[in-house]
């Protein structure tokens, strides 16, 4: 029998819509939708997992703009509709939304609904769920740095205060604990600039699975997994 790991923060990049088009025929939107199902399948699915308390989902990265301005305005208005419509499952289900990522170049509407629900949801305690959107993990260390700069620069912080406590403190969310593990669909085998501070130990599980086919069995296979790794942190059990 699987011995148990502690799963509190699940993280998924959430690949392989395209693909999942392409296989059934259809146009790249319509495997972003799929997908879009999946992702309010899972949020749903939450209650069944009563440890996990924090799911991150990579929906779009800094790098997604590179994407045509027909593919990249597609999933914006994705993104606007899926927060439009399922506010209410969020707050039935006792989930907070924060979002992770760069407010800039995000379009105007998206940013308005994101700023919403997120403040309906602030005050629930269940679950966090966090969409990273426009989200680079570069650009989060590169931001961090930053703000220590600047507290440096104003006299509110010496050099030597400088440590890894003090620069995640200075990431996006300084209050969510670091992935327990962390999920690739699509059977691509990189991290792709997501969370590159937070997942240095966190276990990792890829497979071939496409995203919109990602469904509760194939959540328990990798939690499955999970549970029979070894986890030392560098020490011996
Ligand atoms: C993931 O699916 C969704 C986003 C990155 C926005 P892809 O669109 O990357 O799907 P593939 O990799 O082309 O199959
Ligand atoms: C990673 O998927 C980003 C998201 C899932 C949001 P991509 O499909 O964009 O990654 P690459 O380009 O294959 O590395
Ligand atoms: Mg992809």
């Amino acid at each position: 029998m699987a011995k148990k790991n502690e799963l509190t923060h699940l993280a998924i990049i959430l690949d392989g819509n395209g693909r999942w088009a392409e296989k059934h025929g259809v146009p790249r939107v319509e495997g972003h939708k799929a997908g879009a199902e999946r992702v309010l399948k899972l949020v749903e699915d939450l209650n069944c997992f009563p440890t996990i308390k924090y799911l991150t989902l990579y929906a779009f990265s800094t790098e997604n703009w590179n994407r045509s301005e027909e593919e990249v305005s597609a999933l914006m208005e994705l993104l606007c509709t899926f927060l439009d419509q399922h506010c209410e499952t969020l707050i039935r289900n006792k989930i907070r939304l924060l979002i992770s990522g760069k407010r800039e170049k995000m379009p105007e509407k998206c940013l308005k609904r994101m700023d919403q629900v997120t403040a309906l949801t602030s005050e629930n305690y269940e679950k966090t769920v966090i969409f990273a959107i426009n989200y680079g993990g570069r650009q989060e260390i590169t931001d961090a740095v930053r703000k220590i700069a600047e507290k440096i620069q104003t006299g509110s912080m010496g050099i030597d205060e400088i440590n890894e406590s003090k620069i995640a403190e200075n990431l996006y969310h300084p209050d969510v604990p670091d992935p327990d593990l962390l999920v690739r669909t699509s059977g691509e085998l990189r991290i792709s600039n997501f969370l590159l501070w937070q997942i240095s130990y966190s276990e990792l599980y890829f497979t071939d699975v496409l995203w919109p086919d990602f469904d509760k069995m194939q959540l328990e296979k990798a939690i499955y997994s999970y549970n029979n790794r070894d986890r030392r942190f560098g020490g011996r059990k």
